[in-house]
This record gives structure tokens, C-alpha cells and sequence, in this order.
């Protein structure tokens, strides 16, 4: 139930948020209003249990030895209000399937396939930048939809934002997926299709998404 990151997780953070160009930047740069992440259905998968460890780190249950099979990805972003002012505390969760196409829930498909050494559900709280950090793996497809994550964002105990983030190497599956199609304007769909690219000379084969989340909020709000 670690809500703040470890040292360990905040030297990673710090290194992985630089490797995706995220750092350095300033405030108030923005002379245009961003592009606000479009909203997505939460589906029926949120957990219905929550897991005894809902930290950030998805590929490791506590202190377990065994990881979590599948490509290791580092999901880095920022939450923003819709003028690119960093918006700090807010708290951003993830859920999505394993390796094996299975969610944390005990309506999931492939649950005889089940993954359990993945966390499936993850949690964490934007430091005064707005950034929020997640070691995961890159979710594969199950029946009927492409690859995806499931995100929430919650500011102030209130839900402001309930999206998915969908993966821009899977074009075929994504335009074949109703629930990604359902969005036409093609910028908002810009903003929730993030590239997963491989991390160089990473032995494992890790890889890294940046995700910036926009909310509808201006800084007086809510
Ligand atoms: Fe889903």
C-alpha cells in the first residue's frame, strides 16, 4: 500500500521521465490551450477487488521475486489543465489485462490463463509537476479489443477523467476496435494513442509510453 514512490522509484522516475524528452520543461510556456484527453468508458474490468498492493508498480506484487510476464513498459506523463499548468496531487490509477489477456476481476476472460504475479491495478499521486510514473507491461489484445489502459484521475477525492490510453504501433487493431473508433476528432484521439518504444540498449527489451493527461479544468477549477 505504498502511496509515495520509493527512492528507488523516484531515481528511476527521474531517469525515464528525461528518456522520454519530458524533462526539462517550464510552466506557462503555452501560449494555446492544449488538447483535452477525450474520455473513454470505463468498462466492466475495474477491479472488483482491489489488490493488497496498489503502488505503482505493476510488475511486482510487494516484494515478490517473480515479475510479471510480458514487455516491461515505463508509463511517464503529466496531468495538466487544458492551459499546461501542472496540476500536483491528483491522483491517477491504471488498470488492464496481463500478459495473458486477463484483468484483475473475477468477470475476466482468459482467467484460467491468469498471471499472478501482476498487479493489474496500480495508483499514484502527481508530484508539483504533475508527473505520475508506472512500470507495467504493455497490454496485449483480448476478444474484442486492442491493446489498452485504463485511466483515472481523481482531483480532490473527486473522478475528473476516465480514459483509455491506446498504443500507436497497433494500427490495424485500433482501427478495427469500436470503442477507439467511437472518437473521430483526430486530434483527441491523438492525445490517448501513445508510442511504446523500445528503450535503447535495454537488455530486457523494456520499453517507454508518455501519456500527458489534459483535464477541462482552468487553475481556479474545481
Ligand atoms: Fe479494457
Amino acid at each position: 500500500m505504498n502511496r509515495f514512490p520509493t527512492v528507488t522509484h523516484l531515481a528511476d522516475r527521474r531517469s525515464l521521465l528525461a528518456l522520454a524528452g519530458l524533462l526539462p520543461w517550464a510552466p506557462g510556456l503555452l501560449a494555446e490551450e492544449l488538447t483535452k484527453t477525450p474520455p473513454f468508458t470505463e468498462g466492466p474490468f475495474y477491479p472488483d477487488r482491489l489488490p493488497l498492493d496498489t503502488d505503482n508498480d505493476l510488475i511486482l506484487i510487494n516484494n515478490a521475486l517473480t515479475p510479471a510476464v510480458g514487455t516491461i513498459t515505463h508509463l511517464a506523463g503529466r496531468v495538466l489543465d487544458i492551459q499546461g499548468n501542472p496540476i500536483a496531487n491528483a491522483g491517477v490509477e491504471i488498470w488492464q489485462v496481463d500478459g495473458n489477456g486477463a484483468y484483475l476481476h473475477s468477470g475476466t476472460s482468459n482467467k484460467d490463463k491468469k498471471d499472478k504475479n501482476f498487479q493489474g491495478f496500480g495508483r499514484f499521486t502527481t508530484a508539483s509537476t504533475g508527473e505520475y510514473y508506472f512500470r507495467t507491461i504493455q497490454p496485449v489484445p483480448y476478444p474484442g479489443r486492442t491493446p489498452h489502459i485504463h485511466v483515472k484521475v481523481r482531483v480532490k477525492g473527486k473522478d475528473i477523467l476516465t480514459t483509455q490510453l491506446f498504443i500507436a504501433e497497433e494500427k490495424e487493431r485500433n482501427a478495427r476496435d469500436g470503442i477507439y473508433k467511437s472518437v473521430r476528432d483526430p486530434k483527441a484521439l491523438a492525445a490517448v494513442t501513445s508510442s511504446f518504444s523500445p528503450i535503447p540498449g535495454s537488455k530486457l527489451g523494456e520499453k517507454v509510453a508518455k501519456f500527458n493527461i489534459v483535464l477541462g479544468l482552468t487553475p481556479e477549477m474545481p
